[in-house]
């Protein structure tokens, strides 16, 4: 339900952090994103029927920001099921939207002050996510009962983490809430962004696009689907964890 479109940009490193969020129209409900050069990143439309995540990308990091906005789409894709299935949270996070941001358009400290949709896209990254990803070790890692040598490839299982309930209460239950006040039991449990010198740069930019994109959806449709329960989503291995008939989310707008 969400489509990444094509075009140009430059400056798209590690360093650069999102600086700007412009609503550049409030008729069309355009939303740009810009990066720390102040060109254009990333443009968010929604109308009744569409809603199109427009990225600009440079040949260098193209291959690798077009998976961050495949993953962003993905996300929020997921997120909208989510919130479909389960209406009581979808009311909740409207309300919030609607507290936060009113009428008007949306600054980046109003993006900060949507806690319980944070919640709500950390939870479905929980387990929406990336299944897994491999490190290769560059160094003897001795652990409890066995030692990584040197040069080989380790996958780091994060679906298996992030179901695992050593570190989570009910890890099937959808329950945004644990991520509100709580402190994680432990500091590599929760891997969507995986984590060390080759995490993701992108993910304070797709937390900030996916949360404006989200806000502003709530602010104008009601999501509904026929899916009763999120265990009912049949679920594929992919970059993610993708749900394997899609998203079959219905929006109605609400006046
Ligand atoms: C919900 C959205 C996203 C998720 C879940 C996500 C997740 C990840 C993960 C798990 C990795 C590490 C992969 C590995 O080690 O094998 C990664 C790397 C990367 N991500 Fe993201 N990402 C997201 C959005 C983005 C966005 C929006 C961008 C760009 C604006 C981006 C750019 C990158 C780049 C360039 C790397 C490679 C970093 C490196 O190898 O040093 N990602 N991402």
């Amino acid at each position: 339900m969400l489509a990444a479109g094509k075009g140009t940009l430059s400056g798209l490193g590690r360093k650069e952090t999102c600086s700007d969020v412009r609503r550049e129209s409030f008729a069309n409900n355009v939303f740009q994103i810009y990066v720390g050069t102040g060109k254009q990143l990333l443009s968010v439309q929604c109308d009744k029927k569409h809603i199109m995540l427009n990225a600009t990308i440079s040949t260098s990091k193209r291959g690798s920001a077009l998976n961050g906005f495949d993953t962003s789409a993905m996300t929020a894709s997921a997120v909208m099921l989510m919130l479909a299935i389960y209406p009581d949270i979808q009311e909740k996070a409207r309300r919030e939207a609607e507290e936060v941001l009113g009428d008007r358009d949306a600054s980046l400290e109003d993006i900060n002050r949507l806690i319980y949709l944070e919640a709500v896209t950390k939870e479905t990254l929980r387990l929406f996510g990336p299944p897994l990803f491999l490190r290769k070790i560059k160094g003897d890692v001795p652990l409890d009962n066995c030692t990584l040598v040197e040069g080989c490839t380790t996958v780091v299982f994060v679906y298996d983490i992030h179901k695992s309930t050593k570190f989570w209460d009910s890890p099937d239950d959808f329950m945004p809430e644990r991520f509100i006040g709580t402190t994680l039991k432990h500091r590599y449990c929760y891997l969507p962004f995986s984590s060390g010198p080759r995490n993701c740069p992108g993910q304070r930019f797709a937390n900030m696009s996916m949360r404006l994109l989200l806000a502003n959806v709530l602010r104008n449709y009601k999501l509904t689907t026929h899916v009763t329960d999120w265990s009912q989503v049949k679920m594929k291995l992919d970059v993610l964890q993708t749900p394997v008939d899609g998203y079959p989310i219905k929006l109605e707008p609400l006046r």
